[in-house]
């Protein structure tokens, strides 16, 4: 994975472009600007859910959709990035997932779901532009089906080398119950996760320890 500038304040290119550019110019030899494998907070998360519908936002290249699509799930996977979702559906027609998943090209600052979902999933939805994170994830909470569940998996903690750390104008990354309260649940929701887990990667070339902070809450049934 390569690092990511945060700079909330940038103007000099709009996000749209940014992201374009950076997965166009950021493929390494297979295609790929990320690793292609499911994120494994992402896995630990689900792996234990029984398949349904499943929403992501900001599916990047789609490692984390094509994972859902292969164990059950029917998948609509949103990313800003037309280039990204290229990679996507290619890996997904190689992988013989083409029918499951549903690849849309949109902008979640505007963007509005017209379905409930049996799993809402969000990972690393961190942009360095101004983005409304908490409200895009606000509406994803409006798209959670009765009994199903809403996953946020976000850096708790700044990744080596992303220059977040070292920006100090940069917002700070949201704890847990930040995230959780953000997210203005009723009370009748419940909390299934709200922690910061560990997970060991390789990172621009060093194997290093990130931290996660996951939240995942379930919207009763009716
Ligand atoms: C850090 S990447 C994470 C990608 C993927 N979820 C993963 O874990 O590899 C953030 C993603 O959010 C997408 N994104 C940023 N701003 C967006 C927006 N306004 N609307 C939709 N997607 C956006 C980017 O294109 C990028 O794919």
């Amino acid at each position: 994975m390569k690092g990511m500038h945060h700079d909330p304040a940038r103007t000099d290119v709009d996000a749209s472009e940014f992201w374009e550019n950076r997965y166009r110019t950021g493929r390494g030899e297979d295609g790929r600007m990320w690793s292609g494998r499911v994120n494994a907070t992402v896995e630990a998360q689900v792996a234990g859910l029984t398949p349904g519908s499943a929403l992501e936002l900001g599916c990047g290249e789609g490692a984390d959709a094509l994972w859902l699509a292969e164990h059950g799930w029917r998948v609509t996977a949103v990313d800003l990035s037309a280039a990204a979702l290229e990679v996507a559906a290619l890996h997904a027609t190689r992988a013989g997932l083409a029918e499951r998943v549903t690849w849309q090209q949109a902008d979640l600052t505007t963007w509005r779901p017209t379905q409930e979902y049996d799993l809402v999933t969000s990972a690393f939805l961190h942009s360095p532009f101004e983005f409304p994170r908490e409200a895009i994830l606000r509406r994803a909470v409006s798209a959670v089906a009765p009994g199903g569940r809403l996953l946020v998996v976000g850096h708790a903690a700044s990744p080596p080398g992303s220059g977040h750390d070292h920006d100090a104008d940069a917002p700070p990354l949201p704890t847990p119950d930040e995230v959780l309260s953000s997210l203005e649940l009723g009370d009748d929701w419940g909390v299934e996760s709200n922690t910061t887990v560990e997970r060991s990667v390789t990172w621009n070339g060093h194997d290093v320890t990130l931290l996660d902070a996951v939240v995942r809450v379930r919207r009763p049934m009716r």
